[in-house]
């Protein structure tokens, strides 16, 4: 018998395609744009060797007990992985395939396209120019901060913050500066920048790094108040790495000049939350990776991670746990 897969969301073509022709996995898919309800998918997983999954899935305890002892692989088409109870599956010894690099171009475009957004007020801006606001060409109004001469502070170098720095250089930026857990002086030397404090530097810092517990709620009130007040925040990694009511309090009295967020807590974030009623808060809905290429190349990768796993050969991108 094929080994049994169960694939959490309809995924793009690219993926679905690898698992058809493979011929090597009998594999069932939840064949809709939204979630599956939690129950129902507690019953699909039962008895799999393999799932294929996205962020939105929470990988537990319950619902790895739910899968029950065939569960080899995991797959997530997504680079980030804190939807995933690592030590739960560490302790099964089921694998894990992720989906980093091939969505660093795209994650790192969006990002540049919030933070230009965010700095230069284009919301704000476009929504003045459609409901009468542009009465006429005014001298301070819709100013925004330039990139030109700033320094740009990267909390969490990884391929993706070197990616952001390499795209915002030709905006003349004069210097960038990161944190990370420790330095990481092959990385820092790619973007010529310095291992240094960021709270206090930055024009604009870009948070990159993985949600995990070390990481969780970091940017808070103890941060925002000692950045600059023409500082833009701009986060595409994870909701959880912000303290949100830090950031609401930071922006609605003028700690910093403006935040743009591609993520949130929850997601989606309500439409009655105060972060929306901020002029200088910019929210996307989590569409850093959302190019039709990128998507269709993470659904392939999680694929070819799903049946390498299954093969218990090595998979093109396996998490190590
Ligand atoms: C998107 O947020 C991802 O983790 O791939
Ligand atoms: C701006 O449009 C200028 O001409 O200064």
């Amino acid at each position: 018998m094929l080994p049994k897969v169960f694939v959490t969301r309809r995924v793009p073509p690219d993926g679905l395609d690898i698992l058809r022709k493979s011929g090597q996995v009998q594999f069932e898919m939840w064949d809709s744009d939204d979630p599956m309800p939690r129950m129902e998918l507690l019953k699909k997983v039962k008895g799999c060797d393999g799932i294929l999954c996205v962020l939105t899935e929470k990988i537990d305890a319950q619902l790895l007990e739910a899968a029950g002892p065939n569960l080899k692989v995991v797959s997530t088409m997504s680079v980030g992985f804190d939807h995933l109870s690592l030590d739960e599956l560490k302790k099964r010894e089921i694998r894990v395939g992720y989906t980093p690099d091939v969505l660093t171009d795209c994650v790192a475009e969006l990002t540049v396209a919030l933070l230009l957004a965010t700095s230069r007020r284009l919301i704000e801006a476009t929504h003045e120019a459609k409901t009468g606001g542009w009465g006429t060409w005014r001298t301070l109004w819709l100013c925004g901060h330039e990139l030109a001469n700033s320094t740009v502070g990267i909390l969490g170098l990884g391929r993706i913050g070197v990616a952001i720095a390499e795209r915002l250089k030709p905006f003349k930026v004069k210097k960038f500066i990161y944190t990370d857990v420790t330095p990481r002086p092959e990385l820092a030397n790619m973007i010529e920048a310095e291992y240094d404090k960021l709270a206090e530097q930055s024009d604009f810092l870009a948070v990159c790094c993985a949600l995990t517990p070390e990481t969780h709620g970091i940017c808070n009130f103890n941060l925002f108040s000692k950045m600059k007040k023409n500082a833009i925040f701009i986060n595409t990694s994870r909701g959880g790495v912000v303290n949100q009511e830090d950031l609401y309090e930071a922006l609605s009295t003028g700690l910093i000049a403006g935040a743009g967020l591609d993520v949130t807590t929850p997601e989606p974030l309500p439409t009655h939350h105060p972060l929306y009623t901020l002029k200088n808060c910019v929210i996307l809905p989590h569409i850093a990776s959302a190019s039709y290429t990128t998507r269709n190349a993470m659904s392939a990768l999680a694929a070819n991670n799903l049946l390498a796993g299954l093969r218990g050969e090595p998979m093109p991108k396996e998490l190590k746990l």
